[in-house]
C-alpha cells in the first residue's frame, strides 16, 4: 500500500522521485518522506511531512535537498499513526542510514526489544525503523557484499520491499524484496527503482522485476542480484510497454465523478478489445478448447469490489454455462481448506493486479499446478505475470479509490468472457456470442441514460435529503443482492455512512428489528417476475414498519416504485442477467452526490489506499 521509490544516476533525483511518488500516491497518502545523499558532501539530507504528498512537496520547495541518489515514499499507516516522525525514511542511530519500506515486518517487536537492550535509540512507532538499524554493522565496512545483506534479510519476517540508502556508500541503493512488488528500471547510467513500473514509464522500457525474496545491489550502471541465502541469481529483463497518462480531472470535480461518466465508453472499448482478440484468445488464457470443455467448475477469488464483481458473475457462468461456481474471499481463501481440483478454472479477479491477498491466493493454487487466470485492469501487474493466463479490462486508470469504471468493466468482460466460454464448450451458438456482445454494448447505453435521465434530481433534492442518514440497509435477491452489496460499501467507503448489506428473504430472520422512520432501506429490483414479486413482499414489510424505501427498479414496476419515498428507474428492456451492470451507474452517482454533499473528500477517503498491497 506504500509506494517506494528510488533513484541513483547522473541527474538530480528529486524530481523523478517526486514524480514517481505522485504516479502511485494512489497506494497511501497518510504521509510522504524524501531522502537523498547530497551531492557535495554526501551527507544524508531528509524531509518529511504528514498528509499528503503536496505537504511535503511545498515543504521541500522552502527548504530544497538534492542529490544523485535518493529514496522517496508515501505511506499508507500499518503501525504507529499518521505523523511525520512515523513517515519514512526511517534511520538508525546516527542517521547516515534511511530506509523506505512498503509492508510489514511481522517480528519487528522482538527485533526491537534486543536492539533497545543494545542501546539503539528509536525515532518513531513504525516496524520498519528496525530495518535501519540491522544495516548499522555494514556502514563502516569497506564494501557491502551479498552475506552481509543475506544475513539481515534473513532476521526479518512478513512481507516486504524496500530500499536502503547509507551515507558511508553513497554509489549504492540496496534493494530488497520479500513478497510486495518491487522492480527495476534500466536507464542510460541511471536506474529507477519503484513498487511499480508506472513510477518511471517514460523513462526506460527495460525492466527487472525483482523475483521473490531476492535482493539487488545497484549502482548507476549495474544491477546484481542475488537470493535470501546469497547465491548470485541470474537477470532477467522484460521490455514493458508501459505508458503514464497523466490523470486529469477535466470538468469534473472529482475523479470518481469522472470515472462514473467514462462508464459507457470503457464497456465498449472493453467489448470491442475482447472480441478483435477472439482468435487468438486462448492462447492468451493459455489454455486449450479441451481444456475448456474439460472445465467442471469455476472458482472466482477476489476482494472488494472485484468480489462483488464475482458474486455477480457466479449468476452469468450458472445460467449461461451451466457449470458450478464458487466465490472466495482472497483473504480467507488461503486460511481455509483447499480441495485442488483439476478440472477446475480459477479466476482472480483484481482490478489493480497488485491486491496482496488476491496474488498470494494465486501462488497458493499455482503452487498446486492447476489453471489460473488474471482478470485485470493492468496488463503489467503482478497478478497478470504470476497467472497462467488472462483477460484485460480496458477501464483505463482509474484514480479514485473507490472502484466504479474498474466494476463495470469487468462485469462485462465477464458477460462477454462466459459467452464466449459456453460457445467453445458448445453449450451456446455464435449467434449467442454475438448477442451477447450486442447487449452489453446496448446496456452500456442504458447505464448513461440513466444517470442523464436522473442526475437534476438526485443533485437538486435527494442528495441533501438522504445525506443526513448515517445508517442504511440494502436488500437485494438472487443477482441483485451482489448489486446491494457492492452499493453498500461504496457509501461506507465515500460517505462514511454505517450500511449493511442483506439478501433480502433474511429480512425477517433478523435485520427487519432495526427497520423504523430513521433508516432508509435501498431495494435494488430484478428483471424475473417471481423475484420481483419477492421483493416487493420484503419492501411492504419494511414499509408496514415505517422504513424509508428507496428503489432501484425497472421502469414497469409500478407496485414498488409506489412504495417507495424514492424510485430510481431503468429501461426495462434488457437482459436481466445485465441488471446490475445497467443499474451501477446511477448507484454510484446517488452515492456519490451523497458523499459530497456530506462535505467527503470523495476520492481519497480516510485510512484507505487504492491498492491494497499488505495482507
Ligand atoms: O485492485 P483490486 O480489485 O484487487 O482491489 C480490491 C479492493 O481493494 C477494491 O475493490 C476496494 O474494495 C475498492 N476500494 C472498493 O471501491
Amino acid at each position: 500500500m506504500c509506494t517506494v521509490v528510488g533513484y541513483i544516476g547522473n541527474s538530480f533525483c528529486s524530481t523523478f522521485i517526486f514524480e514517481g511518488l505522485a504516479r502511485l500516491e494512489y497506494r497511501g497518502y497518510d504521509s510522504a518522506g524524501f531522502a537523498c545523499l547530497d551531492a557535495n558532501s554526501h551527507k544524508l539530507l531528509y524531509s518529511k511531512s504528514s498528509g499528503q504528498l503536496i505537504n511535503l512537496t511545498e515543504r521541500v520547495k522552502k527548504e530544497p535537498i538534492d542529490g544523485f541518489l535518493g529514496i522517496g515514499h508515501t505511506r499508507w499507516s500499518t503501525h504507529g499513526d499518521t505523523s511525520q516522525e512515523n513517515a519514512h525514511p526511517h534511520f538508525d542511530c546516527s542517521k547516515t542510514i534511511s530506509v523506505v519500506h512498503n509492508g510489514i515486518i511481522e517480528n519487528y517487536l522482538k527485533l526491537k526489544e534486543d536492539m533497545l537492550y543494545e542501546g539503539h535509540t528509536f525515532f518513531s512507532d513504525t516496524d520498519t525503523e528496525v530495518i535501519s538499524h540491522l544495516f548499522e554493522p555494514i556502514k563502516e565496512k569497506e564494501n557491502v557484499n551479498a552475506g552481509d545483506v543475506a544475513a539481515i534479510v534473513q532476521q526479518l519476517d512478513g512481507a516486504y520491499a524496500f530500499i536502503a540508502m547509507l551515507q558511508t556508500f553513497p554509489d549504492l541503493l540496496i534493494v530488497v524484496r520479500k513478497k510486495s512488488p518491487l522492480c527495476i528500471g534500466m536507464g542510460d547510467n541511471e536506474m529507477f527503482i519503484a513498487s511499480d513500473v508506472i513510477a518511471f514509464a517514460g523513462k526506460t522500457n527495460k525492466v527487472i522485476f525483482l523475483p521473490d525474496e531476492s535482493f539487488a545491489l545497484v549502482t548507476k550502471n549495474n544491477v546484481k542480484i542475488y537470493d535470501f541465502a546469497g547465491n548470485e541469481l541470474s537477470i532477467v529483463v522484460h521490455h514493458t510497454a508501459a505508458t503514464f497518462e497523466t490523470a486529469d480531472k477535466g470538468e469534473h470535480t472529482h475523479f470518481m465523478l469522472k470515472e462514473i461518466y467514462e462508464q459507457k465508453n470503457v464497456i465498449i472499448k472493453t467489448v470491442d478489445s475482447l472480441q478483435s482478440k477472439k482468435t487468438m484468445l486462448l492462447e492468451q488464457l493459455g489454455f486449450s478448447t479441451d481444456q475448456i470443455k474439460n472445465t467442471e467448475n469455476i472458482c472466482f477469488v477476489a476482494c472488494g469490489t472485484s468480489w462483488h464483481a464475482a458474486r455477480i458473475a457466479q449468476f452469468f457462468f450458472e445460467a449461461v454455462a451451466h457449470i458450478p461456481v464458487s466465490v472466495h474471499l482472497a483473504s480467507e481463501f488461503r486460511y481455509n481448506s483447499f480441495f485442488p481440483h483439476k478440472n477446475t478454472l480459477y479466476v482472480i479477479i483484481s482490478q489493480s493486479g497488485e491486491t496482496a491477498d488476491a496474488l498470494e491466493a494465486l501462488r497458493l493454487i499455482n503452487a498446486h499446478g492447476l489453471s489460473t487466470i488474471a482478470l485485470t485492469n493492468v496488463a503489467t501487474s503482478t497478478i497478470v505475470r504470476e497467472a497462467g493466463g488472462f483477460l484485460v479490462t480496458c477501464a483505463g486508470p482509474e484514480v479514485a479509490v473507490a472502484s466504479t469504471k474498474a466494476f463495470s468493466t469487468q462485469l462485462a468482460a465477464l458477460y462477454w468472457f462466459v459467452h464466449y466460454f459456453a460457445y467453445a464448450k458448445n453449450a451456446i451458438m455464435q449467434e449467442n456470442l454475438l448477442q451477447a456482445e450486442m447487449d452489453i454494448i446496448h446496456v452500456a447505453h442504458v447505464l448513461e441514460n440513466a444517470l442523464e435521465q436522473h442526475k437534476d434530481i438526485i443533485d437538486h433534492i435527494h442528495a441533501m435529503h438522504y445525506a443526513h442518514y448515517d445508517k442504511a440497509l440494502f436488500l437485494g435477491r438472487h443477482i441483485s443482492y451482489p448489486l446491494a452489496m457492492e452499493a453498500a460499501l461504496k457509501l461506507k467507503e465515500i460517505a462514511y455512512v454505517f450500511a449493511e448489506s442483506y439478501a433480502a428473504g433474511e429480512l425477517k430472520h433478523g435485520p427487519l428489528a432495526l427497520v423504523d422512520k430513521n433508516m432508509p432501506v435501498y431495494i435494488f429490483s430484478h428483471r424475473d417476475p417471481i423475484i420481483y414479486q419477492k421483493l416487493l413482499s420484503n419492501a411492504n414489510e419494511v414499509k408496514a414498519r415505517g422504513g424509508i424505501i428507496i428503489a432501484f427498479a425497472y421502469a414497469d414496476q409500478n407496485e414498488l416504485i409506489e412504495l417507495a419515498e424514492t424510485a430510481f428507474t431503468i429501461s426495462a428492456e434488457i437482459p436481466a442477467l445485465l441488471g446490475p451492470l445497467a443499474m451501477i451507474g446511477l448507484v454510484q452517482y446517488f452515492i456519490y452526490a451523497v458523499a459530497k454533499e456530506r462535505g467527503c473528500p470523495i476520492d481519497k477517503p480516510r485510512n484507505l489506499a487504492k491498492s491494497v498491497t499488505v495482507e
